[in-house]
């Protein structure tokens, strides 16, 4: 078995998630590149190559059971195990707005891809996280989905009246917490990151931060020793309040 680390980034194929790839490349892991078009993650894969790194796409539909165990198995039989699994791949669902008005159709939608989705890739990768000497998850989540931000008329985040991308973001923290407690004896950390606001699709191409930046604050979660903390939410300036 190879003694390169290995690291799955669900959601690779642009933004914040191919900068965490590239990030990992860096760092000499051999990097899966996970899309939901393999066409687009094998891109990906030729500019981290590029770089001299060694990279592989892989198929992940975050919202297709199927292809999550696919991947599973592929990575199972060509390296035997996953030491980080980096749950980014996510939505602001279509139509997402205030409480008051949004669909429930949306509000399924921002579930199926942010919750469901992310739970469905961490059950088919656990078996081979735990075939790592040290595995780590990380779940990219938001200052969004902070309760005492969103609660603070102060604060910049109670301005923002997305339901959808919100509420599945604070399942998303609760994910964290419950399977870094399931995991904490086993010694895989699991933690979730807020990136701040970056220049990608969904941040908008005016937003203050670069995807650099905020796949930073990911890859930081996903190398932490042993002794480090499990089952919170960190941004690049620390530990944010649930
Ligand atoms: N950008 C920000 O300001 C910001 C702030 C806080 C948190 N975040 C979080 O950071 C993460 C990355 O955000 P981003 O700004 O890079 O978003 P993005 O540019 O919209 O990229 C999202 C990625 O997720 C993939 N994806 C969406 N639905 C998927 C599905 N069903 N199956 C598999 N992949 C799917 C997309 O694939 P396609 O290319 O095929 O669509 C794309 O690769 C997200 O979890 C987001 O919530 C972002």
């Amino acid at each position: 078995m190879t003694q390169q680390k290995i690291v799955l980034v669900t959601g690779a194929t642009k933004g914040i998630g191919r900068e965490i790839a590239r990030q990992f490349g860096e760092l000499g892991w051999i990097v899966l590149v996970g899309g939901r078009d393999l066409a687009r993650a094998e891109t990906v894969v030729k500019e981290l190559a590029a770089d001299g790194g060694e990279a592989a796409a892989v198929r992940v539909e975050v919202t297709d059971e199927t292809s999550a165990r696919q991947a599973a198995e592929w990575i199972e039989q060509q390296y035997g195990r996953l030491d980080v699994l980096v749950n980014n791949a996510a939505i602001i669902p279509e139509g997402d707005g205030p409480v008051s008005a949004v669909s429930i159709e949306s509000l399924r939608a921002g579930f199926e891809t942010n919750v469901l989705g992310l739970v469905a890739t961490a059950q088919a990768m656990l078996p081979l996280l735990r075939r790592a000497e040290a595995a780590r998850v990380v779940n990219l989540s938001t200052e969004l989905s902070s309760m005492t931000r969103v609660g603070d008329p102060e604060s910049r985040m109670s301005t923002v009246f997305t339901t959808g991308y919100n509420t599945s973001k604070a399942a998303v923290n609760m994910v964290t917490v419950m399977l870094a407690n399931e995991l904490r004896s086993e010694g895989i950390l699991v933690n979730a990151a807020d990136p701040g606001n970056c220049a990608t699709d969904m941040g908008g191409w005016d937003a203050p931060r670069t995807p650099a930046q905020g796949a930073a604050v990911a890859v930081r979660l996903a190398t932490l020793p042993a002794d480090a903390p499990t089952g919170q939410l960190h941004a690049e300036e620390g530990r944010l309040p649930w």
